[in-house]
């Protein structure tokens, strides 16, 4: 009997590293599930992916930074009948400054859209996985998971809550089949710093890699089982930091790097 085929939800699938790793899962013929706020940049990718790899894509247009998202997107689905085989937890956003002078605000939906929503979409849907004893999550951190991010404290913060989230899950998760990995880009060339920069940052920019370099890797290692994936090679090294330096000395060179102008 052949296998029903694997359906894949990603948030953050309107652009950036997201929409690269839709291309990755088409590419295998997975049906899609995409997630974000801008409908129009989904359904165009949506009808790129129908025509090119004939599988069927289903656009869900969604704020994850609204408490209520994470649950409307679980009944639209359920209603649909669309079963999720692999979650990818995509969806992220950053802000450059001092956590007293950025706006409150916009810092709790950060802990909104990277951590609540990703939770709450995991605990939505892995209980179906672990049933059915297939499927996975994909959860996209960060490098910047691994020091403490004076000038981008929240977003660095909850990097590490998805960095620990995500290696706890995988163990609990051990003998399930439903597998668990934790993807840790390092700076890439997206609509991240564009969202997260103010006009107080300094210009210097880290060389970037590109999206589709990035979700290329981050595929092939969750296709591969690992627990955790790290694009390039000075990235590598940034994670390896915390072993290498002192803490002070990592939280003076994390200031270093998101000084301000
Ligand atoms: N770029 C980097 O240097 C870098 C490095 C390490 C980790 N990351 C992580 O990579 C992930 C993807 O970011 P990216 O670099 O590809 O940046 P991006 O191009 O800005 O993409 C961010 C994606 O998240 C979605 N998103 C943001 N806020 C949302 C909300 N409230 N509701 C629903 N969707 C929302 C955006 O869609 P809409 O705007 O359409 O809603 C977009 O599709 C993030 O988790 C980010 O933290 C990025």
């Amino acid at each position: 009997m052949k296998a029903t085929p694997e359906t894949v939800l990603i948030t953050g699938a309107s652009s950036g590293i997201g929409l690269e790793l839709a291309k990755c899962f088409a590419a295998d013929k997975s049906q899609l599930v995409l997630v974000a706020r801008n409908t129009e940049a989904m359904e165009k990718l949506a009808a790129e992916l129908r025509e090119s790899h004939q599988i069927q894509v289903y656009v869900v247009t969604a704020d994850l930074a609204r408490p209520e998202s994470a649950q409307r997107v679980f009944s639209e689905l359920t209603h649909a009948n669309i079963v999720v085989d692999v979650l990818v937890n995509n969806a992220g956003f950053g802000l450059h400054g001092s956590f007293a002078e950025l706006p409150l605000q916009r810092q709790l939906e950060i802990i909104q859209v990277n951590i609540a929503a990703l939770v709450e979409l995991t605990g939505l849907f892995l209980p179906g996985m672990i049933q059915r004893r297939r499927g996975g999550i994909l959860n996209v951190g960060s490098v910047a998971g691994f020091v403490p991010g004076p000038n981008m404290a929240v977003y660095y913060a909850s990097k590490a809550f998805v960095q620990s989230f995500s290696e706890a899950l995988r163990e609990e998760l051990r003998g399930s089949k439903v597998k668990v990995m934790n993807l840790c880009p390092g700076p890439t060339e997206t609509g991240f710093s564009k969202t997260a920069r103010s006009h107080r940052v300094r210009n210097h920019q880290a060389a970037k890699m590109s999206a589709a370099a990035v979700a290329i890797h981050g595929h092939q290692a969750f296709r591969r089982g690992r627990g955790s994936a790290i694009p390039g090679l000075a990235n590598v090294l940034i994670a390896q930091l915390p072993r290498l330096l002192p803490r002070a000395a990592i939280r003076k060179t994390v200031m270093h790097y998101n000084r301000l102008k």
